[in-house]
């Protein structure tokens, strides 16, 4: 008993009026076809086979990206012929067509779908029947319906084939099907395209079933986001917001605290420990993991970066490619670029920009500097506008700091240059020379004081 999965995604996505294919279009930050392609793969299929056609070059490389290792099944559809001629693009590839073998039909553009719902489907499917998944709702414009006799289900018609009473049918199908895979092929043959659009329709299998006596049966939902398809931008936004409530909730679940569910956004996987409390407007991208008891203030925007235990980022700040170890404070509207480290206990204050820096166990860099390509030491203090000034007009150097080492406010550190342990430097000085342990570096003017000045007077 064998399931494949067939996932369409060879539509242009006319009205999302975009150059992009319509399945690379985001929810959460991944494409709509990646979300379909993850609830696909657990399922654990056989294969899963992606139709692809408008775009399918680009679609096949950015999906191969997403899932290094994931053997996924490339069909070209040359011509959008319709949902019928789409999977039967699909068919040479079908391995298994013995009794009980079957395949699910997934759309690209229907990216809110989950697993468990499949699973129920799946879970339904008798020894020999074409399993339908529908939706029973007040908007069922646009959409298939599902004629019954009864209880049971006789057709399926599109929307522009619907005569009066088929228009108020208010069942409707989702497109996603579970078809015997014995029947496939022979089904797929007799299809035609005398309808109105001139298309083969795959719902055309509905009718034939019914004919060939094979069962027919629904599982029929009540939740429209989940099974909405995405045809503008408009439902694409729907369906990221609604997208992002769901994962909101998930956190929810698992204990951490939100200020507000809504005014959240996570385009990528967020991963929290216990106790964590994140406040309003905080974007997460990438890969972004927070330790226990850690506190995330307002307007914080999060990327690819892992922060520790007990950490506290403070308001506005921005966080990309970084790693903040426990007890840090970074913020608030601190600024940490990728290849930062912060140390246990550091502090990152409100306008310090740092770059592939690695900032020591407990110093400060407490207030409007910017710390870049650097090695601190630790316990050091980085007084108030300190430039590490790391970059000659063509190439990058570094600056190394030894522990405790103290730097005067508005002092340029220019690279490449070692401060080693104890140094410390006057404020305002340009510092272009190593400072040997325990010693003072002053490199200003000295102060002139003129006594009996006279201010100049306007003529
Ligand atoms: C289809 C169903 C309709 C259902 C609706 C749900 C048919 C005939 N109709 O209609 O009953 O209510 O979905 O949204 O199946 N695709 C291809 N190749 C094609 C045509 C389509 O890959 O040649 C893909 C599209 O990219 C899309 C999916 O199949 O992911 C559905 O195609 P679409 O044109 O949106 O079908 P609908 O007319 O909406
Ligand atoms: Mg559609």
């Amino acid at each position: 008993m064998s399931l494949e999965i067939i996932i369409l995604a060879a539509g242009k996505g006319t009205r999302m009026y975009s150059d992009r294919p319509k399945v690379l279009h985001e929810i959460g930050g991944r494409p709509m076809l990646a979300h379909v392609i993850q609830v696909a793969h657990a399922l654990q299929p056989d294969h899963i086979h992606v139709v692809v056609g408008f775009g399918g070059d680009e679609v096949r490389a950015t999906t191969t990206a997403s899932f290094p290792g994931l053997p996924l099944n490339f069909v070209s559809q040359t011509s959008q012929l319709g949902t019928g001629h789409a999977v039967l693009q699909a068919l040479p590839f079908i391995a298994h067509t013995g009794p009980g073998d079957t395949v699910l039909v997934l759309y690209g553009d229907v990216p809110l779908i989950r697993q468990q719902t499949l699973q129920a489907l799946l879970n339904q499917a008798g020894p020999d029947s074409l399993q339908l998944l529908t939706l029973l709702t007040e908007n069922p414009q646009g959409l298939g319906r599902i004629v019954r006799d009864g209880d049971s289900i006789k057709a399926i018609v599109e929307e522009k084939d619907c005569d009066d009473l088929q228009l108020s049918i208010q069942e409707i199908n989702s497109g996603i099907m579970l078809i015997p895979a014995n029947h496939l092929s022979g089904w797929l043959d007799r299809i035609g395209k005398a309808n109105v659009q001139g298309e083969y329709y795959l719902t055309d299998i509905v009718a034939m079933a019914v004919n060939d006596g094979v069962g027919v049966n629904a599982l029929v939902t009540h939740d429209e986001v989940e099974l909405q398809g995405v045809n503008n931008k408009a439902q694409l936004a729907q369906l990221e917001r609604h997208y992002q409530m769901r994962t909101a909730k998930e956190l929810l679940e698992q204990g951490t605290t939100l200020r507000d569910p809504s005014r959240i956004d996570i385009r990528g996987e967020l991963q929290c420990g216990q106790g964590v409390e994140i406040d309003i407007n905080v974007l997460f991208e990438g890969k972004v993991s927070i330790g226990n008891a850690s506190t995330i203030g307002a307007n914080c925007i999060i990327s690819n970066s892992t922060i520790g235990d007990n950490v506290k980022i403070l308001a506005g700040s921005n966080i990309d490619g970084a790693e903040v170890e426990t007890n840090a404070v970074i913020g608030p509207n601190a600024r940490l670029r990728p290849g930062t480290v912060v140390r246990e206990g550091a502090k990152i204050g409100n306008f310090v920009e740092t770059k592939n820096a690695v900032i020591g166990k407990g110093s400060k860099a407490n207030h409007l500097a910017y710390i870049g390509d650097a090695e601190i030491g630790e316990g050091c203090n980085i007084g108030a506008g300190t430039i590490f000034c790391n970059y000659d007009g063509a190439n990058k150097h570094k600056t190394t700091l030894g522990n405790n080492v103290f730097i005067g406010s508005n002092s340029v550190l220019v690279a490449p240059v070692t401060l080693a342990d104890n140094a410390f430097v006057a404020a305002g000085s340009a510092i272009n020379t190593d400072v040997p342990a325990d010693t003072l570096a002053v490199a200003r003017g000295k102060q002139r004081n003129i006594s009996g000045w006279k201010r100049p007077v306007k003529k």
